[in-house]
């Protein structure tokens, strides 16, 4: 089977989930290729531990990712650095010919994402894709084939959202995720709101208003040197937006996403309610699929449905076992080496830069929205000819 290098930049909490998912490569049925982790960079060198008593083959480790970006025997990366490395490493990772798997908001910004596209669109033959992988559960896949089958009838409302308690505790110590100058003034939008949009952008979902209630609810958290210091970043945001589809359906579509939202822990859901079809799948339950089809005069009853482990990607695990988080991470990761090595026809596949890019303009209306309590227009509905901002093309 063919081997695909890789070098790994960031090696703490993503960084490893990605070097297990490569591990047990064995657990894919007839992937095209696999991945083999054979450099690794981080600024801690602490971590570096795990990485040389887990993975012998690793030949190079480095504080210098240029350093890594230099080895002729990489062929491609995962960065999975924080918000405000983003645009530098990920440009510096394209330029030196490599394929890039990074990690959303994609850039810490609208101008850094727009600066990262506008190096991939000098590279068309270097494969670059964001990090997305709640999509993969096998409910989120019935959701999208539900979704592609259009049958609904009138949509009326889609709801979806992520939703941790990750913050809830006001004595946990300020990190980077928790500062504006790393993690980015989007603060939740930046860090959850690509899982949250990846589904409805690649079914032609694009926001065309928002309006965003956003809410930093902790405003100090200790230093962990005994001081209090200012926690600026947003906890929580709900956007209310309005869909306007290329089949001429409008609907109002809710997004959330809370780092402060009590009883949840990395709770991923969508649910979407129509005239003829409902449907709603949540991670809170992670074989639970309801849906409900209403006729006339009928009963208005949902189906509650389990899953089994049906996946893109076909595995050793039998369909009557289920499936969880590290399961759509192998997935994602099927799904980027599996796009390197073929074209992946029909399977569902990495948020695009397109996506991340996508998600940019909707996070930016909704700090202004939010900022000037208004509603803020972002694109036209067709998400078609996206490769170039929008505020570039209206001339
Ligand atoms: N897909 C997901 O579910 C998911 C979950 C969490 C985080 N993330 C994303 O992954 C990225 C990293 O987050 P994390 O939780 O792994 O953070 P982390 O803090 O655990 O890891 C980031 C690593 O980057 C290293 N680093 C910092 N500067 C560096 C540099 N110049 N060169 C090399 N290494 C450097 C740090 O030392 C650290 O080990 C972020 O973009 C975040 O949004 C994705």
């Amino acid at each position: 089977m063919k081997t695909i290098k890789f070098g790994i930049i960031g090696c703490g909490l993503m960084g490893r989930e990605f070097a297990s998912a490569a591990a047990r490569w064995c657990h894919l049925l007839q992937p095209s290729a696999r991945p083999e982790i054979v450099a690794i960079c981080d600024k801690n060198t602490d971590l570096f531990d795990w990485y040389r008593h887990n993975f012998p083959l690793i030949a190079m480790l480095t504080t210098d990712y240029k350093e890594l970006l230099a080895n002729d025997s990489v062929e491609a990366i995962y960065c999975a650095v924080p918000h405000s490395l983003h645009k530098e490493i990920y440009i510096d990772v394209i330029r030196a010919g490599k394929h890039l798997l990074g990690e959303k908001p994609f850039g810490i910004d609208k101008e850094a994402n727009k600066a990262i596209l506008n190096e991939i669109e000098k590279h068309p033959n270097i494969l670059v894709r964001s990090s997305s992988e709640f999509p993969f559960f096998p409910g989120a896949q019935r959701v999208f084939q539900v979704i592609k089958k259009n049958e609904f009838g009138k949509i009326i409302e889609v709801n979806a959202g992520f939703l941790h308690s990750s913050d809830i505790n006001p004595n946990k110590a300020i990190n980077w995720k928790r500062l504006i100058d790393i993690n980015g003034e989007y603060g939740c939008l930046g860090d959850l709101g690509l899982h949250v949009l990846h589904l409805p952008l690649r079914v032609g979902w694009m926001p065309v208003r928002v309006h965003a209630q956003l809410s930093n609810l902790i405003t100090k958290r200790p230093d962990g040197k005994s001081n209090m210091v200012d926690c600026e970043t947003w906890d929580n945001a709900i956007l209310n937006c309005d869909v306007e589809t290329e089949d001429g359906q409008a609907f109002p579509m809710t997004l959330k996403t809370f780092r402060i939202a009590p009883g949840e822990i990395d709770t991923w859901y969508i649910k979407i309610k129509g005239t003829r079809k409902s449907i709603s799948y949540s991670t809170k339950y992670p074989k639970t699929l309801m849906t409900m089809d209403y006729e006339p005069g009928a009963p208005q009853e949902w189906r509650r449905e389990d899953l089994g482990y049906e996946t893109v990607f076909p595995c050793i695990t039998g369909s009557i076992f289920e499936f969880g988080f590290t399961d759509a991470i192998l997935q994602m990761w099927a799904a980027f080496v599996e796009e390197l090595t073929t074209s992946c026809p029909g399977k569902f596949g990495c948020a695009t830069p397109e996506e991340t890019q996508l998600s940019h303009v909707v996070f930016t209306a909704a700090l202004e929205s939010h900022r000037d309590k208004k509603v803020v227009g972002t694109l036209p509905s067709s998400v078609g000819n996206m490769m170039g901002y929008p505020d570039e093309k209206q001339d």
